[in-house]
């Protein structure tokens, strides 16, 4: 991305300067021209560039597990007048991390049982310790959620510290875990709050137009330039345009044009429109910051804010996101901050530290995967073919979110919310064509698959046919049902298909309905395709994306053709 995104910005001079600061991040090859840590230009040597992330070594030499036990607040803020908080707390057994836990308790008088409960309770970490949830959950379940009562508390801009203590039955084996909670002030009327749902992955948004309650929050739409006119009619055109009149997308992030005091932000706040401001330029530069989100974060239509931009291509300093976010946390805590890797994995784990939430963006069409316009060979140790580590092919959106999910794991961390950027653009001897709508649905579909929760494509103005294709994913998946299956849970399950390596499924539960993502990755139709439905099913109800005649018959989900580089959403009935 960083090419166009640089031109279209006027930012080329401080891309240079950044480059220039970050050659010496990871020590080697300073003054090399290097982008995930590698060389990309043609007359330097191949090296092993560093910075993998890889499988921790076993905890236990034999392999046996601990129990890793971590918990969260359900939501990322509370606000003052919501009278009930949630903690979901996990106690994974895992081969990497946690305390040592042996499959036996016992008050050592009666004989041993099996440890099958982790007893706990959560306090507050002050003095008096106030108790906030006393229950037990399986060992080695995740996900279980615990309410607490929040009317006791001040509203404040300081965390609340608390502390998880559980115990086998009998208390032999122990574990504690912190975590901290906030409860800010309410927003003011005229403002906007966003929430993390750290259970879920997805956003819930609130202002004046939600009634004050939140709502979820599917954001889609472009990383986007506007042409600066500091018309009001010209903004709302703009805005009504982008949106289509609300039926398509519902966001964007603020590119060139969108200067901070310019009437498209009135514009967006008097639509539908949510936008992610852009701090691309600035987050190195903390004054401006603070200046700049001052301007920005009363807008009702503000949703997130947008620091780093391939801060791992640039190799920028590790501590530079952070200390943007932490700023920003204590200048506006109502909205959340998204930072974009670029790197199939150069330091994730340090270069997601700034993010609330994490965009990635694997640009694989038209790309020649092997060779770069720079003259060089591409691959694990040299080279950059405008995608890192890519063979190419709309199927990266599924490699690069496997890997992403994969490392969370690994580095032990709660996964963060993840937003696909697909390829909406050509050019710079990178990429010699746009994506076709089909890929463009695949690409999205292979994301939503992984549990994606927000679609920032790059960028607007793109051509007329890639934005009437993702005006109509948009005006589906952020509406509901659809959406309410995406940000109600992470994807349930995922179904394989023999021989049918390109075919990728997933499905979702909401109460008695099943939503199945079909997405057909290859270029070649299916014809007849027939799945087996994961759960009892009894008849379809809709089909909300896709448009074919699905059937449902013995248990079988069944279309005469799957047509090739397609995506097709079915919703039944559960028994
Ligand atoms: C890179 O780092 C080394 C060691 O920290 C330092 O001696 C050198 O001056 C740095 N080079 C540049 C170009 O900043
Ligand atoms: C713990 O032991 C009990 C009794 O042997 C067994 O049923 C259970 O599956 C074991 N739990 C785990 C997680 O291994
Ligand atoms: C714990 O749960 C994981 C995920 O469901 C599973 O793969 C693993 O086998 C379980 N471990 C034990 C010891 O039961
Ligand atoms: C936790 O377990 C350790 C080791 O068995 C024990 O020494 C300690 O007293 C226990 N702590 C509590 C709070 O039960
Ligand atoms: C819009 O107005 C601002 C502030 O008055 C000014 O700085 C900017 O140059 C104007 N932009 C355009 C495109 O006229
Ligand atoms: C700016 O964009 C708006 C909406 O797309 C359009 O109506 C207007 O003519 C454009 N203005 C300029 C100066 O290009
Ligand atoms: C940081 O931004 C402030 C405010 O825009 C500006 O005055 C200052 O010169 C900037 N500092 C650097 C090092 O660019
Ligand atoms: C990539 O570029 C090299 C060198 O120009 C060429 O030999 C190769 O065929 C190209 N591969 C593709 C897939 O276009
Ligand atoms: C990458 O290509 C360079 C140049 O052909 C070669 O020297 C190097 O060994 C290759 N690296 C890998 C991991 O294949």
């Amino acid at each position: 991305m960083r090419r166009a995104a640089l031109a279209s910005a006027g930012l080329a001079f401080f891309a240079s300067l950044a480059r220039a600061q970050s050659q010496n991040e990871t020590g080697e090859h300073p003054g090399w021209p290097r982008w995930c840590g590698k060389v990309y230009e043609s007359g330097y040597p191949s090296f092993e560039p560093g910075g993998h992330t890889t499988e921790p070594a076993l905890i236990n030499a034999d392999g046996s597990p601990n129990l890793y036990v971590q918990f969260k607040p359900r939501h990322s803020i509370y606000l003052a007048g919501e009278t009930t908080g949630s903690f979901v707390v996990n106690a994974a057994l895992s081969p990497w991390f946690g305390e040592p836990w042996t499959n036996s308790t016992s008050d050592g008088k009666s004989a041993p049982e099996a440890f099958t409960d982790l007893f706990f309770s959560i306090s507050l970490a002050s003095d008096e310790g106030e108790l906030l949830v006393e229950s037990s959950i399986p060992v080695n379940s995740t996900g279980a959620f615990f309410d607490f009562d929040l009317t006791g508390f001040l509203p404040r801009s300081d965390p609340y510290e608390v502390i998880l203590s559980g115990a086998s039955q009998f208390g032999d084996q122990n574990y504690t875990a912190r975590s901290q909670f906030r409860l800010l002030p309410d927003v003011a009327p005229e403002g906007s709050a966003t929430k993390i749902d750290n259970l879920n992955g997805g956003l819930l948004f609130k202002n004046a137009q939600t009634g004050g309650a939140f709502v979820p929050l599917l954001p889609y739409g472009y990383y986007g330039l506007y042409n600066g006119s500091n018309s009001t009619s010209e903004s709302d055109a703009f805005v009504s345009q982008y949106s289509s009149d609300g039926q398509g997308l519902n966001g964007i992030i603020s590119l060139a044009g969108f200067a901070d005091t310019n009437p498209v932000y009135d514009s967006m706040d008097a639509s539908t429109m949510r936008f992610m401001f852009d701090l691309r330029g600035s987050f190195m530069n903390l004054t401006e910051v603070e200046q700049r989100v001052n301007t920005i974060k009363h807008h009702s239509s503000l949703f997130a804010y947008w620091t780093a931009d391939e801060p791992d291509g640039w190799q920028y300093p590790f501590s530079v996101t952070p200390a943007a976010q932490e700023l920003i946390h204590q200048i506006d805590p109502y909205h959340p901050v998204a930072v974009t890797l670029n790197c199939q994995d150069y330091y994730f784990g340090e270069y997601s530290m700034g993010a609330d939430i994490l965009m990635e963006d694997p640009y694989p069409i038209g790309i020649n995967s092997t060779f770069s316009k720079w003259g060089t060979a591409c691959n694990a140790t040299l080279g950059d073919c405008g995608c890192d580590n890519c063979l190419g092919g709309p199927q990266e959106a599924a490699r690069r979110l496997d890997y992403l999910l994969q490392y969370e794991k690994w580095l032990g961390t709660w996964p963060l919310p993840k937003f696909h950027n697909p390829q909406a653009f050509h050019g710079e001897d990178y990429w010699a064509r746009d994506p076709t709508p089909g890929e463009a649905f695949v690409m999205n579909g292979l994301a939503f698959n992984r549990g994606v929760t927000g679609i920032f494509a790059w960028t607007w103005p793109s051509s007329d046919e890639l934005f009437d294709a993702h005006s109509e994913v948009a005006s589906v998946f952020t509406t509901a049902p659809v959406r309410d299956f995406l940000l109600g849970g992470k994807p349930a399950g995922s179904i394989h298909i023999a021989d049918q390596e390109l075919l990728d499924i997933a499905y979702w539960v909401q109460e008695d309905e099943l939503m199945i993502s079909v997405v057909n990755a290859g270029y070649d139709d299916i014809a007849p395709l027939s799945i087996k439905v994961p759960l009892p099913a009894t008849v379809i109800e809709e089909v909300p994306f896709g448009g074919l005649s699905w059937q449902l018959a013995g248990g079988q989900l069944e279309v005469d053709t799957l047509p090739a580089t397609s995506v097709s959403l079915v919703i039944l009935s559960l028994e």
